[in-house]
Order: structure tokens, then sequence, then C-alpha cells
């Protein structure tokens, strides 16, 4: 079912209104639209030369921290000015039209919070904010330390942001409760992820088995793709919007 033929299809409309429950996975596409690069388009700037895939790794912080440390502090940056789009403020208004809603978000940005949502499973972690790779301690002023990366002023161990890197562990509850709540809705919506990165990935196809329709929002195709119940084919910052207007008129 694509966006561009025939607009919005009436049967996802009549889903979305009877649903009691809707998950939602979101990825780096929902934020592009704010300004906050996603990891597999090209990049552009400074930092163009760099794969993140080769920064956000464990071994590429031990390797060279100071490299890893400007890259998140450039990204955080980008954050902190962005601001939600009307994709984040579409989410947080369907979340006040239904009585279970649950949005687990890959990416490490606070623009869902800031736009309003309320039940979010942050399954990357928060890049504002710094923990201790030793004593684990977590550090609110950590920017304000001149050493780059900062050092822990518990322990002097270095700093780093609370993200989760390829080849970590997710946090288990988050991870738990992202897996329960892809099982237990009416309705799955995976707006703005690419499909690759797992364990997200495979959520979206624990909602299909459980003959839970899922619908697809990105304006490129994804692993995801062939087998979304919909498809709708366009930025989240457009679609979303209309999605919600036409099923609840807000
Ligand atoms: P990706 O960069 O892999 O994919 C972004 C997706 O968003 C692509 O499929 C784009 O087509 C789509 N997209 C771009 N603009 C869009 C728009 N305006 N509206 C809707 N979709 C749009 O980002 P993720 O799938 O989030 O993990 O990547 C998953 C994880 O891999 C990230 O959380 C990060 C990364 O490495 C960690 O850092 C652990």
């Amino acid at each position: 079912m694509e966006w561009d033929e025939g607009g919005i299809h009436q049967g996802l409309i009549a889903k979305l209104r009877n649903s009691n429950h809707i998950t939602v996975l979101t990825g780096a596409g929902i934020s592009a639209e704010s300004g906050v690069p996603t990891f597999r388009q090209a990049q552009s700037g400074l930092w163009a030369q760099y794969d993140p895939q080769q920064l956000a790794t464990p071994q590429a912080f031990r390797r060279n921290p100071r490299l890893v440390w400007e890259w998140y502090s450039w990204r955080r940056e980008l954050v902190n000015k962005a601001k939600p789009n009307p994709g984040h403020i579409a989410l947080a208004t369907m979340e006040q039209q239904v009585s279970r809603f649950t949005l687990i978000t890959q990416n490490v940005d606070d623009l869902h919070r800031r736009a309003g949502s309320q039940n979010i499973i942050a399954l990357h972690g928060d890049i504002l904010k710094t923990r201790c790779i030793d004593c684990r301690t977590y550090t609110e002023d950590a920017l304000q330390n001149e050493n780059i990366p900062p050092r822990c002023f518990h322990c002097g161990g270095l700093l780093r942001p609370d993200v989760v890197w390829f080849g970590e562990s997710l946090p288990t509850e988050a991870l738990e409760a992202a897996f329960t709540a892809a099982r237990e809705c009416d309705l799955f919506l995976s707006i703005g992820t690419s499909t690759l990165v797992e364990p997200a990935a495979s959520l979206p196809f624990i909602a299909l088995q459980n003959d839970i329709p899922v619908v697809e929002i990105n304006p490129e195709e994804t692993p995801l793709s062939g087998s979304a119940t919909y498809q709708l084919k366009g930025a989240a910052g457009k679609v979303l919007p209309e999605l919600v207007r036409s099923v609840w008129q807000v």
C-alpha cells in the first residue's frame, strides 16, 4: 500500500482509530528533518570522512578517545540546536488519542521528549548523559571539564556518552519492555529506520509474527518494506501529521 497511490488507505484509518495499544519504533529518519544526520546517509562537512560505524564502538574509544568524544560533541551540539519537527509532534499528539502508547526509539537525541511524548523506551541511550567507563558514575557537569574527553570527578576514569555502541548490549529492561510492546499491541508503526541494526530491527517482525499489522513510514525501501502491511512512502514530517489528522481530526 503506497502513500502516493490515493492517500491513506481507509483500512489503516479504521485500524488506527480502533487501536487500544499502538507501538511505534523510530530511527534516525524521524530526526533528519530536524537537522540531525542519519547514520547511513552521506554525511557532510567536517565529519564526512568518518564512518559512524567506525566511531560508535568501544574499540574506537579505546584507540582514540579524543576523536570519538569530539564526534559526539559535534552530534550533541546538533541535537541541542535542533527542534522537534512535525513528525515528533504528531507522535506526541497520537499518544494523547489512544489508551496505551509505547514509543520505542533508537535515537539518542531528546526530540521525542521535547515534543511531548511520555512513554518512551530509549533503546540506544541518551547522548546528553555522560558516565564514567570505570566506576559508571553519571556526571552532570562533564562538559565544563577542560580535558577531552573529560575525566570522572570520582575515580579519574574517562567519561563517555551514555549511548549503546556497536558490540555492546542494550539495557535489558528497556529491551524486554520493547519486545513485550511489539508482541502485545494492536498496531505497530516503524518510522524512519533502515531496519538493519539488531535487535531493534526484529521488533516489527515480532509484531507481524503475532498477526499485528505493521505500518512502515520511510521514503526509501528497507528489508521490512516487502513484509509491511501498509507502506507509506514519504518523509515522516509530512506523512505523520496527515495520518493523525485523517484518523482523529486533530
Ligand atoms: P539509519 O541511518 O540506518 O536509517 C535512517 C532511515 O531513515 C533510512 O531508512 C532513511 O531512508 C530514512 N529516512 C530518511 N529521512 C527520512 C524522513 N524524513 N522520514 C522518514 N524516514 C526517513 O538510522 P537507524 O535505522 O536509526 O545505533 O539506525 C539504527 C541504529 O544504527 C542507530 O540507532 C545507531 C546506528 O548505528 C547505535 O548507535 C547503536
